[in-house]
C-alpha cells in the first residue's frame, strides 16, 4: 500500500474518532523493557501518554522520577515529561481515557516451552470494560502467530474494537531510545483504521514505515529472533569444536572474517541468553507443529555451553576445591536485567560438581553478589558471564585461569599490548556482538 493511501485512510479514519480524550496513547504494560522506553519516546514529542502497569513497585518508582532498570538515555527523558506529557499509573482507567491502546505485556512460554496465550487473552478479558469499540489497540508484545486476529475475535464477540494492529518491537534492550528512531517500523492492522492510526503514530519517529499483513508481521518477529539465535549458536557451535582441538576460536573467527565480507556477521561466541530469543524461537518451532530442526539444534548448542564449560574444566580441575567467579549476570552487556540469564545456569552446573561460586555484576543489584576487585582476587578460575565494558581489559591476577569467550579480558601474564594483538578486531571494532 503506498504512503498515499495511507495518509489518505488515516485522514478518513480519524474522522469517526471521539472529539475529546485526555491521552494520546495509554500503553498496557507500560513499565516494562518494551513499554517504558515506547511511552517516553512518544511523551518526548509531544504526545500525551499514559502508562498503565500492575506492578506497584514499578509504578511508585517511576511516578518518582525514577528508571526502573538500565535503559540508555532514558532517564533525562523521564525527568522531562514526567508530569508533563506522561502519567504513569497502576488504575486501569486511563485506558478508556485515551485514543490509542497498546498492549507490551510479557508474552512467555510456558515451563515446556509452549505459546502461553492465556497471558493475553487474560489481559483483555480484565480490560475490557475500559476499551471502547472505536479504540485502535495496536499490540506491541511478540506473539505467537495467529493472536492478532484471535484477539480480534474475541473482542468483536463482547461487542468490542474491531481495530487490531500490530506493530513488532524489534530493538536491542537497553537501546531502545536510540534505536526506535533508526529501525523502518513494520505496520499491520486488521481494519483501515487500525492500519491507519498505526501509521500515524509511527511515521513521525520511525525511519520508514512498511505496511505488511498482520500474518506476516507476526512471522518476521519471530523469524527475526530466531535468525539471531541460530547465528549465535553457529559461533557457539565453532567454538566448542575450536576448543575441543585446542585452539582459540576469536583466531580462527578474526581470521576468516578479515577482509572476507561472506563472513562479516559472523557473531564472536557467548551466551545466548535473554527473555526474547530461546522464547521466539520455540513460539516459532510450536507454529511450525514443532518441526524447526535448526530451531531445536540451536537451543541444544546455545543452552549447552554452559555444561561444556564445566566438562572442559572438569577435566582440568577438581571442582570440589575449586573456587569459581563469574564475572557478568545481566543476561547481556551493559544491562542490568538477569531474566534468564545463562550465567545462573553456569553457577548452577558449577555448585553441582562441588565448585564454590562467586558472582558479580557491574549493573545488576542483588545483596549476594560481589565486586568485580573482590571476585578476581578470591577466585582460581574467572568465567565471563557477560561483556559488560567494565570488564574490557581488566587484568586478571597472577595465577587465575581466565575463561573469556569473548575475548574482552586481559589473562594473567600478558600485558595489555599482547591481549589487544591477539584479539585485534575487537580491539579495534568492539565485540561485533550485542
Ligand atoms: N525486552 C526486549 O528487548 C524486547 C524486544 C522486542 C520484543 N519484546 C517483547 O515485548 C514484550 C514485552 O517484553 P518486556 O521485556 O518489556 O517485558 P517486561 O516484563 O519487562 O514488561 C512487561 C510489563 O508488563 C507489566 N504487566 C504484566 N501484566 C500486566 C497487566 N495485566 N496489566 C498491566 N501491566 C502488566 C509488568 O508489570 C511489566 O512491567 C514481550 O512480548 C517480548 O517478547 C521484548
Amino acid at each position: 500500500m503506498s504512503p498515499e493511501t495511507l495518509t489518505r485512510r488515516a485522514a478518513s479514519a480519524r474522522r469517526v474518532r471521539p472529539a475529546k480524550t485526555d491521552f494520546d496513547l495509554a500503553i498496557i504494560g507500560g513499565l516494562g523493557h518494551v513499554g517504558l522506553p515506547m511511552g517516553l519516546v512518544f511523551a518526548n514529542q509531544g504526545l500525551r501518554v499514559a502508562l498503565y502497569d500492575t506492578h506497584a513497585e514499578k509504578v511508585a518508582l517511576v511516578k518518582r522520577g525514577t528508571m526502573p532498570f538500565l535503559e540508555h538515555g532514558a532517564q533525562p527523558i523521564l525527568e522531562a515529561v514526567l508530569g508533563r506529557t506522561l502519567e504513569v499509573s497502576s488504575s486501569s482507567d486511563v485506558i478508556s481515557r485515551a485514543r490509542l491502546v497498546m498492549l507490551a505485556v510479557g508474552t512467555p512460554v510456558d515451563d515446556y516451552m509452549n505459546p502461553n496465550l492465556r497471558a493475553i487473552v487474560e489481559v483483555f478479558s480484565q480490560l475490557s470494560p475500559h476499551l471502547r469499540p472505536d479504540h485502535t489497540i495496536i499490540i506491541r508484545s511478540t506473539v505467537y502467530p495467529g493472536t492478532c486476529r484471535r484477539v480480534q475475535q474475541l473482542l468483536a464477540g463482547s461487542g468490542g474494537t474491531p481495530h487490531i494492529a500490530y506493530c513488532p518491537e524489534r530493538i536491542v534492550q537497553g537501546h531502545a531510545i536510540k534505536e526506535l528512531s533508526e529501525l523502518p517500523q513494520l505496520v499491520a492492522g486488521l481494519s483501515d483504521q487500525a492500519l491507519a492510526d498505526a501509521t500515524a503514530l509511527f511515521a513521525p519517529i520511525a525511519p520508514k514505515i512498511i505496511p505488511v499483513s498482520v500474518e506476516e508481521a507476526e512471522l518476521a518477529k519471530l523469524f527475526a529472533n530466531a535468525w539471531r539465535y541460530i547465528q549465535f549458536a553457529v559461533s557457539n557451535q565453532f567454538y566448542m569444536i575450536a576448543r575441543r582441538f585446542g585452539m582459540d576460536f576469536n583466531r580462527v573467527r578474526e581470521v576468516l572474517t578479515d577482509g572476507y565480507g561472506r563472513a562479516a556477521t559472523l557473531p564472536t561466541a557467548g551466551f545466548a541468553a535473554g527473555p526474547c530469543l530461546l522464547k521466539d524461537t520455540m513460539q516459532l518451532a510450536a507454529f511450525n507443529t514443532h518441526n524447526f530442526l535448526l530451531g531445536h539444534a540451536a537451543m541444544m548448542v546455545n543452552e549447552g555451553l554452559p555444561h561444556f564449560l564445566v566438562e572442559a574444566l572438569r577435566q582440568r580441575r577438581d571442582l570440589s576445591r575449586t573456587t569459581v567467579g563469574i564475572l557478568g549476570m545481566a543476561f547481556k552487556a551493559d544491562i542490568d536485567d538477569i531474566r534468564d540469564s545463562l550465567s545462573y545456569k553456569l553457577g548452577k552446573i558449577l555448585r553441582f560438581h562441588g565448585a564454590t561460586v562467586l558472582y558479580s555484576d557491574e549493573h545488576a543489584k542483588d545483596p549476594s553478589f560481589i565486586s568485580k576487585e573482590k571476585l578476581l582476587a578470591s577466585s582460581q578460575v574467572v568465567i565471563v558471564g557477560v561483556p559488560h565494558s567494565a570488564y574490557r581489559n581488566l587484568a586478571v591476577p597472577d595465577g587465575v585461569e581466565l575463561i573469556d569467550l569473548w575475548g574482552v579480558m586481559q589473562p594473567s601474564g600478558t600485558s595489555h599490548a599482547d591481549h589487544l594483538a591477539e584479539h585485534p578486531r575487537q580491539a579495534s571494532r568492539g565485540l561485533g556482538r550485542r
